[in-house]
């Protein structure tokens, strides 16, 4: 258990704690924007570099460990300059876009470029001009505001076992490229965007739903398995149009396509709010008691007919437990048949 000394506060961190988390122990802020905590850490944005006695040039702290009697300042003149000088070369090719951008007012770049005060790029030249988009149904793609964090890259590795972008390409080419620079063609998690700390990751279907400071946060669970993740839904005038989740939960953070992008049911004209029953070949509208009877005697023909076991019963994942205990209850002592079963599927 080394003791470390940040800012003049000593605290005894694990070995092998990085400097930045041994900060974060004491409340010490230092900016990011590669780091999370959940991944590996990458060390390439550089904006977390702090003075450590002994060594003569700033080292980043995110890849840093604590050893024995370490004595660090996180910030000093020449360190925030340096800090708003890194941040100033990652704008100086990024679109100044914040105006109509879907994360403006949730962006960490956005932020720290406001806590750093950087109105103007000293440093105009080249700038990444990317036209083409993707085409996939559910993630946005603007790698122009890409800062190349690697944040997307990692957690697809890491957590979500897929690996289905990587970095492509050199120096001012590089760029998160799909193989042979295809669609994107995954599980579409949507973890990605969920790590990513700009713009150039987003939901397609939270395109121009509202600014964050509009909406509703709700916690809720998801409703589409027995995983039960904790999910937030972000409402506006009454409708959902995002689902992100949270750190702090026991998913910390994570969800599966469903739960992510497939909520749509929700607010669709689609959904059956009351009871159908077709009659010359058009759906009419009926009472609960007029359908309930109906089906009784329908399931009664067929049963005496051709026994329990030509019925079968497909219930919800999306029912709650007792509902799906209610409904298997129903089909296999009321009507006489195991054929039970749901669908989770998106
Ligand atoms: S990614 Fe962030 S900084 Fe870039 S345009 Fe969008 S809101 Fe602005
Ligand atoms: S959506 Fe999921 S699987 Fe697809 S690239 Fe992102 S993290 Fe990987
Ligand atoms: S797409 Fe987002 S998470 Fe991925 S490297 Fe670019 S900025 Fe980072
Ligand atoms: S946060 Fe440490 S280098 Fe990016």
């Amino acid at each position: 258990m080394p003791k470390v000394t940040i800012d003049g506060r000593t605290i005894e961190v694990p070995t092998g704690t990085t400097v930045l988390d041994a900060a974060k122990m004491l409340d010490i802020p230092i900016p990011t924007l590669c780091y999370h905590p959940k991944l590996t850490p990458f060390g390439g944005c550089r904006l977390c570099i702090v003075e450590i006695k002994g060594i003569p040039r700033p080292v980043t702290s995110c890849t840093t460990p604590v050893s024995e009697g370490m004595e660090v300042t996180t910030s000093t003149p020449q360190i925030e300059d340096l800090r708003k000088t890194v941040l100033e070369l990652i704008l100086s090719d990024h679109p100044n876009d914040c105006m109509v951008c879907e994360r403006a007012g949730d962006c960490t770049l956005q932020e720290l470029a406001y806590f750093y005060g950087i109105r103007e790029n000293r440093f105009a030249g080249e700038r990444r001009i990317y036209t083409k988009r993707d085409g996939n149904p559910f993630i946005e793609r603007d790698l122009e505001k890409c800062i190349l964090c690697g944040r997307c890259v990692k957690v697809c590795d890491e957590v979500q076992g897929v690996g289905a972008i990587d970095f492509g390409y050199r120096g001012f080419k590089s760029k998160i490229c799909t193989p042979y620079e295809k669609d994107l063609d995954c599980e579409f998690c949507g973890q990605c965007v969920a790590v990513c700390p700009t713009g150039a990751l987003t939901g397609k279907l939270w395109a121009f739903k509202g600014r964050q400071k509009d909406i509703k946060e709700i916690d809720t669970v998801c409703p589409y398995c027995g995983t039960g993740c904790n999910i937030t839904l972000h409402i506006r005038r009454n409708e959902v149009v995002r689902v992100t989740s949270r750190e702090d939960t026991w998913n910390e953070g994570w969800l599966c396509v469903k739960g992510r992008f497939g909520y749509k049911f929700i607010s669709s004209s689609d959904r059956l709010k009351k009871p159908l029953i077709k009659r010359n070949g058009q759906f009419e509208e009926v009472s609960w008691d007029k359908a309930l009877d109906y089906i009784a005697e329908k399931l009664n023909d067929i049963k005496s007919k051709y026994g329990a076991d030509a019925i079968g019963g497909l219930s919800s994942a999306r029912c709650t437990n007792e509902e799906n205990y209610l409904f298997q209850k129903l089909m296999r002592a009321a009507i006489g048949t195991n054929n039970v079963d749901h669908c989770a599927r998106l």
